[in-house]
This record gives C-alpha cells, sequence and structure tokens, in this order.
C-alpha cells in the first residue's frame, strides 16, 4: 500500500526513450566495435523482427565494398556532402581522392568517431536539420540505406526540396535504398499491413537496441526506382541511373539523382 504515488503519464513520460537515442546506440556499438570490443547491435521492427547489424562493415576498406558503392562513388563530382556520415568510410575515400567532403551526423558521437578516423570537415546535423552556413554542394551522399531517412512520403519530399536550397546548379543526389520485400516471405506480411493501413509499402519502424537497451522508434522509408522516379520528379530532381550490380543483396539499389537535368531515365 505504501510507496510513491502512481501516476501513469509520469511513468510513461520518464520511460520514453529520448528521440535520436537508437542512432546514440548504433553510434555506441560502432565504438565499441572500433575499440575492439564486442559489439552486438540489432534493429528491431515494430513487428517484433530482428537482423543484426554488420558493425564491421562501416569501417571497411573500400576494396571491400560491393562493387555498386565503387560504381556510384566514381559518379561524384566537386563539394561533396555525406549526410548520415557514421564513421565516415565514404567520406575518407573521397578525401583521400581529392575532393572537398563535408560529413553530417545527428549522434555526435558519430561526428566524433569520424573526425578521429581523420574526416577533415564534420558538424552535427541531420535530414530534419540541414547545416545552414557550409556552404552549397555538387554532390550529396546518402549511402548505407540513408536515402529514406527522412521518414514518410510527405517528409521526404520536404527533405529532397530543402536539399535544393544547399545544391549548386546540376547537383547529383547519390542515395542507397531497398525495393519493398514483397517478394522476401520474412517482409510480406509487413508490406501488405502497411498496405491495409494505407501506408507506404516500404515504411518501417524501426528502434536500436544494444546492450539491453532500446532506443526511440523512428520511421525508414523504402522505395522502389519508381517511387522515387516519382518523387524526384515532384521536387526538381531527376532519377538518372540505378545502379544494381552484383553483389547488393535483397533488393539493394543506389540512385542517381540530377537536379534540374531534364533527363530522368527511370
Ligand atoms: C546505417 S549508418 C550509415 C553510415 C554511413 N553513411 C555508411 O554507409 O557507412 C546511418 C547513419 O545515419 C545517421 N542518421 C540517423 N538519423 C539521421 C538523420 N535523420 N539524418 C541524417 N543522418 C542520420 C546515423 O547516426 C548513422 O551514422
Amino acid at each position: 500500500m505504501y510507496g510513491p504515488p502512481r501516476c501513469p503519464v509520469l511513468r510513461m513520460a520518464r520511460k520514453a526513450p529520448a528521440p535520436g537515442s537508437s542512432f546514440e546506440l548504433f553510434a555506441q556499438a560502432m565504438l565499441d566495435h572500433w575499440l575492439g570490443k564486442r559489439a552486438r547491435f540489432e534493429f528491431e521492427r515494430d513487428d517484433g523482427r530482428r537482423g543484426r547489424s554488420n558493425l564491421a562493415g562501416y569501417f571497411e576498406d573500400a576494396r571491400e565494398w560491393p562493387r555498386v558503392e565503387r560504381t556510384a562513388l566514381a559518379l561524384a563530382r566537386g563539394r561533396i556532402l555525406d549526410v548520415g556520415c557514421g564513421p565516415g568510410r565514404h567520406a575518407l575515400y573521397l578525401q583521400r581522392k581529392g575532393f572537398d567532403v563535408v560529413g553530417i551526423d545527428p549522434s555526435s558521437t558519430q561526428c566524433a568517431l569520424a573526425r578521429v578516423r581523420g574526416v577533415g570537415q564534420v558538424f552535427e546535423g541531420s535530414v530534419q536539420r540541414l547545416p545552414r552556413g557550409l556552404g552549397t554542394f555538387d554532390t550529396f551522399l546518402m549511402m548505407g540505406n540513408n536515402l529514406g531517412l527522412a521518414g514518410d512520403l510527405p517528409r521526404m519530399r520536404r527533405f529532397l526540396r530543402d536539399l535544393g536550397r544547399i545544391a549548386r546548379p546540376r547537383a547529383r543526389l547519390i542515395g542507397h535504398t531497398r525495393i519493398p520485400g514483397w517478394w522476401v516471405e520474412d517482409h510480406f506480411a509487413y508490406v501488405k499491413r502497411n498496405v491495409l493501413r494505407g501506408r507506404p509499402s516500404g515504411l518501417l519502424r524501426l528502434r536500436g537496441r544494444y546492450k539491453g537497451r532500446a532506443g526511440d522508434w523512428f520511421d525508414l522509408l523504402l522505395v522502389t526506382p519508381e517511387e522515387l522516379a516519382t518523387l524526384a520528379r515532384d521536387t526538381g530532381w531527376d532519377l538518372v541511373r540505378v545502379v544494381a550490380e552484383d553483389g547488393y543483396p535483397n533488393g539493394d539499389y543506389i540512385g542517381i539523382l540530377d537536379r534540374g537535368s531534364g533527363k530522368a531515365s527511370v
């Protein structure tokens, strides 16, 4: 009978993980991996399905990347913004090639890790909070399935329009995403549930799990090349190429979007 008064609202508020905490746990796991500690990080989907993240992959040298990534990065030009740079494997590769590369990431731990690994220009920023005052860019890079980080379709449209404000004429966006898993038994029920609820088929609700802790739920949008072409057309971009050679499983591809080219090919 004794004890603190029960207030369900306060209890919930105390329990809700902070916004961004899933990616902060992800960053902590990457840092631990980089320090040589055992680290096992999982993303959990809101139907309970969990998948383990390959942390070592975020530190791989370009020679170990799937060929599609090297093909896509060869299409980068001019001044580059790496959006959601993580520990900076792509920024480091392009920096070594002499490009002027700026990395942004909402996680202060990821920014610190990228800096200590040698990325010269890294700032806290995100898809929702694009940097002002860093100038304009010829290429935007969104690798590691980052293209859909804005979340649902309206937020994705807003983000692509916002990007236009810091884009130089004829700017290019190189973005990795995945075709929603209609054909994969494991994913079919989830995609079907989305469609029945009137949600985009590739809208995933996820959270990170590390060391017994769960972060906040966030949305990640997967799109088909056709959906991406429409999104691009609506926001001042053109999907000019889809890079999807062997070495990328699960319907992964990299979309190449050019600004105002008038040459949509998809
Ligand atoms: C899957 S990792 C990819 C890292 C890097 N691009 C790569 O391929 O190695 C996703 C990164 O995006 C960052 N991120 C999460 N939410 C973001 C957002 N809203 N805007 C920009 N970056 C975000 C995470 O902190 C994390 O570093």
